[in-house]
């Protein structure tokens, strides 16, 4: 898809379909914006005929298609129902996109012009509601087909989607084409990942994907350890997970140079747990399926940088992935294992199940050679935080403000929202084990919080915050799926992101 900003008077654009909001309102003078109306103008009262004989009233998924344009250089008109005007908002312009999205689907035009957000969209300027559209069309087209199958791939009719904006705003606009054309580009990549099956998706899979996403651009390398290099490193508490499986732990490093080699870099490690069967601590078989999107943190770690790639930005980036299956077998960890960590910290495993923060605290031993300027763990790490944040915001965890300020920040812009959890030290006495420096759970209370704490205890060097996804990286039910989540945060922060 090509996205395009355009600066012109509607009078003067030709395409083969002017996209022109039509708003809930009493007279079908209100029902216009100020470009809709000089649309209406130039098109011999076109819209305000079908406005005036009631063809459509401006509701939410209303649709209505003009063949008659007049003096106007449009193939056609689809007017679109897009609510109130006064409730226009960055959810209300997304819901509207998304409808038109779906309309175009099978339709034959090979361009269309935008005039959305041309009267503007509350809380969002030219640069984030061109983002929104690039975005939202990427999240729209997007369909998961298993890797190697071919089949019957329908191409889109749709070939160009420009936007009209004001000439002032079209730099900014076109920046945010570019930008919401690199997330999306990342969060498919991402929901890719995720949504392909554990019997393909393995550790060795995520290994021949990062290189070639490696192979793609020659400011990335990839560089991958096996499992008698973790030895070596003593990664004690990630070799532990992967114990009863027959499938090889990776430990996924890749590396983004966009800026001078003196800059500190970020570092984004994500939970790639391929499978999450639970281990000895065996999960109950409902729903156990789901569990192939235990490695959703590693594939939206993979989304970012891909985006990134796209994108071009000029930073420097690390994403660390520590992936293997949790399997139980007659080689693998048993509760009330101790194990050493690459800290040298000792480990009581209470519970196998809590295995994510297992292989994450090596990943974040590992990730302080790089000396980061913000180092972000990315986990669907415990069902305790669906419980308590649903399915919108994920939670966020931090041992500096600053970072944790950026963070939510991000996460409010991009419409990918967080929600921050304390990490008080009386938590941190949940972790107490009679066996070893600490427990791998604390106990049914604030289960989501106590594994941040877990965490905590091996980023004591680093301004570090953890984000569990486990809410939100994926829908069950009949939308089964990933959801590309949080690859809009994580990249909205790395774009504001200096030190
Ligand atoms: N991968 C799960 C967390 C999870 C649960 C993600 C549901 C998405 C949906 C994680 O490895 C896990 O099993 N956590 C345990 C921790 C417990 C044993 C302390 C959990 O949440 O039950
Ligand atoms: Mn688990
Ligand atoms: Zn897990």
């Amino acid at each position: 898809m090509r996205f395009q900003v355009k600066t012109g008077k509607p009078e003067k654009q030709s395409c083969k379909l002017a996209v022109v909001p039509v708003f809930e309102s009493k007279t079908p003078a209100g029902a216009l914006g100020t470009i809709g109306k000089a649309i209406d103008k130039h098109s011999d009262k076109a819209i305000s005929a079908v406005l005036k004989a009631g063809d459509i009233a401006g509701k939410k998924g209303e649709f209505l298609l003009l063949t008659d344009t007049g003096g106007l250089p449009a193939g056609r008109i689809l007017l679109v129902g897009a609510g109130k005007k006064t409730d226009f908002d960055r959810v209300s312009y997304r819901t509207t996109l998304r409808s038109l999205y779906s309309w175009l689907k099978n339709k034959p035009y090979s361009d269309a012009l935008l005039y959305l957000a041309a009267d503007g969209v509350d809380g969002a300027g030219a640069y984030r509601s061109a983002r929104i559209a690039a975005e939202t069309w990427h999240e729209m087209s997007y369909t998961f087909r298993l890797p190697g199958k071919r089949g019957k791939v329908d191409k889109p009719a749709l070939r160009t989607i420009a936007i009209s904006v004001d000439s002032k705003h079209a730099a900014a606009a076109r920046s945010g084409c570019k930008d919401g054309h690199g997330i999306g580009t990342g969060m498919s990549f991402t929901r890719d990942l995720g949504n392909t099956p554990a019997n393909i998706c393995t550790p060795s899979y995520l290994v021949t994907k990062a290189r070639a996403l490696a192979k793609s651009e020659k400011k990335l390398t990839t560089q991958v350890l096996n499992e008698a290099d973790m030895r070596k490193l003593k990664m004690g508490s990630l070799l532990s997970v992967t114990a009863g499986s027959k499938e090889p732990a990776k430990f996924i490093i890749m590396k983004y140079q966009g800026a001078a080699k003196t800059k500190r870099p970020v570092v984004i490690v994500g939970k790639g747990i391929t499978f999450d069967t639970g281990g000895i601590s065996l999960k109950p078989p409902a729903a156990m399926d789901e569990m192939k999107f235990d490695m959703s943190g590693a594939a939206s770690a993979f989304g970012v940088m891909r985006a990134v790639v796209e994108m071009g930005l000029k930073i420097n980036l690390v994403v660390l992935v520590p992936t293997c299956e949790n399997m139980p077998s007659s080689t693998a960890t048993k509760p009330g294992d101790v194990v050493t960590s690459m800290s040298g910290k000792t480990i009581e495993i209470l519970n196998t199940d809590a295995e994510g923060r297992l292989i994450l605290c090596d990943a974040l031993s590992y990730a302080e050679r790089f000396k980061p300027t913000a180092l972000i763990d990315v986990a669907t790490l415990t069902g305790a935080c669906v419980i308590a944040l649903g399915k919108y915001r994920m939670g966020l965890m931090a041992n500096s403000p600053k970072l944790a300020k950026e963070l939510l920040a991000a996460g409010d812009s991009a419409d990918d929202p967080a929600w921050e959890l304390p990490l008080d030290k009386p938590y941190k006495q949940q972790l107490h084990s009679n066996f070893a420096d600490l427990a791998n759970i604390g106990g049914r209370d604030a289960g989501t919080i106590t594994a941040g704490c877990f965490l905590s205890q091996f980023t004591e060097h680093s301004d570090w915050a953890h984000l569990d996804i486990a809410g939100v990286a994926y829908r069950g039910g009949p939308k089964k799926g990933s959801t590309g989540r949080p690859v809009q945060l994580l990249v909205e922060f790395l774009l504001n992101h200096t030190k």
